[in-house]
């Protein structure tokens, strides 16, 4: 399958290789979570899928905070939670995070990552496949709940994605070899050091 390398560098410099942290973004069963694990195994760095401090931080499921006080709030506390979440980096505990697949869309989320300057890799595959993969997984995804919804939903969130300093087609590939390619397009923006 082919990869759009080469894609500019728009959200974060990548200039350096003393990042303490990356972020995945990326459509709903694009492999954030699953791509976020294999990294953070193959880097040594600590793993947050922000999903889950989302529902720590409230004491209830994303779903339940979806039906009952809806997606505005869902967004402000999802932004709450990335905020402390980076507030708590540090360069000795060096982290992945996973983000929801709306997080990125929301223009404050940007921002907050924008001041960290923390490099953004977009993981992508098309709108019917990744449907395809979250009706396997059968999490409950408000979201994810009919399907001309979900296509429309994807294209108008692909703008935002291509904000990513790096983009990677995940169709056709294993989760280790998304995370391999993952690193070696860090290691070709100077963000990782070569081994
Ligand atoms: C959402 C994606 C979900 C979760 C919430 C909203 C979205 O995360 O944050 O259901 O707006 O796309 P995943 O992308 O991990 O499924």
């Amino acid at each position: 399958m082919s990869s759009r390398s080469g894609s500019k560098q728009r959200n974060a410099p990548l200039a350096h290789n003393t990042v303490h942290a990356i972020v995945l973004i990326g459509f709903m069963g694009s492999g954030k979570t699953c791509v976020g694990l294999a990294l953070s195994r193959a880097l040594g760095w600590m793993f947050h899928d922000l999903d889950l401090h989302v529902e720590a931080q409230q004491r209830r499921t994303i779903a339940d905070i979806f039906r009952d006080s809806g997606e505005p709030e869902f967004r402000r506390a999802e932004h709450e939670a990335l905020s402390t979440l980076l507030k708590e980096l540090s360069p000795d505990s060096p982290a992945v995070i996973a983000l929801g697949g709306g997080a990125f869309v929301q223009p404050g989320v940007r921002k907050l990552l924008a001041q960290v300057e923390i490099p953004v890799i977009w993981l992508d595959a098309p709108a019917d496949e990744l449907w395809v993969r979250c009706a396997q997984q059968g999490a409950d995804r408000p979201l994810a709940r009919e399907q001309n919804q979900f296509r429309q939903l994807y294209e108008e969130r692909r703008k935002h994605y291509t904000e990513a300093g790096i983009h990677i087609e995940t169709t056709g590939k294993t989760i280790d070899q998304i995370a391999q390619e993952v690193v070696q397009r860090l290691r070709m923006n100077h963000v990782l050091k070569e081994k």
